[in-house]
């Protein structure tokens, strides 16, 4: 699988693949990571990429030249390229979208800066269009991470453990129960009694019964949705 990050500042992106689980991933071919900037195909003799916005408005708007022949030349390469795009003004990314685009091939996010990008580069290369929740970042870049880390992890052999996958939140209409490492007692603290005891059955029920209070707890919405 190939993600290419389609950003003016890769620098602020490249870091998070020098460590962890995500480099082991890349080291052993599971998937590659790449950049195009578009400012590299900008026509503008000093490479500008922006521009004031037509019919006003504060802020710069990316312009369309840019990023038509970047994502040309991107999807030239690999037509079958998935082109998704970041922004605030677009449905929420969550848990089903990872798993749903871990099948593609070749993934691209398109991150904008300033006050966006022009819309018709969203309407002719859009793919896909995802916000990463309701606040303004000041750029896409990390919401292009966040769903590349999401979606990762889903990817076959990124996880040690696959088993991982199958209980974490959201994989079920529940939040995930709490986890508890050793020591089993610590500064007084100890983990519920029920851990400890091995009957798995019994430890079962209570993980679901402290899913369940979790849930109601942080996100009631979730269980409204669900009919619960
Ligand atoms: N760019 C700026 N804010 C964003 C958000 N909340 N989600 C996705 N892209 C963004």
């Amino acid at each position: 699988m190939t993600f290419t990050f389609v950003t003016l500042f890769s620098n602020l992106i490249e870091g998070y693949f020098n460590d962890s689980i995500l480099k082991r991933a890349i080291e052993k071919n599971i998937f590659e990571v790449k950049y195009l900037n578009p400012r590299d195909f900008s026509l503008n003799k000093h490479s500008k990429v922006d521009d004031t916005a037509v019919g006003g408005g504060a802020g710069m708007v990316m312009n369309p030249q840019p990023l038509f022949d970047a994502l040309d030349s991107l999807k030239k390469e690999d037509e079958n390229v998935y082109i998704v795009f970041l922004t605030p003004v677009a449905k929420p990314f969550v848990q089903n979208d990872a798993k749903r685009l871990s099948n593609k091939s070749h993934i691209a996010f398109v991150s904008g800066r300033y006050e966006g990008i022009d819309e018709r580069v969203i309407e002719k290369y859009a793919d896909e269009v995802f916000s990463i929740g309701d606040y303004i970042l000041t750029g896409g870049e990390l919401a292009s991470l966040v769903i590349c880390d999401a979606v990762s992890r889903n990817i076959d052999g990124v996880l040690g453990n696959s088993d991982s996958l199958t209980v974490e939140s959201f994989e079920s209409e529940l939040l995930e129960a709490p986890s508890f490492s050793k020591p089993k007692n610590y500064e007084g603290l100890s983990v519920p009694s029920e851990y400890l005891k091995g009957n798995h059955s019994k430890i079962r029920s209570l993980k679901l019964a402290l899913s369940e209070c979790k849930t109601k707890f942080f996100r009631p919405d979730q269980l409204k949705k669900h009919n619960i």
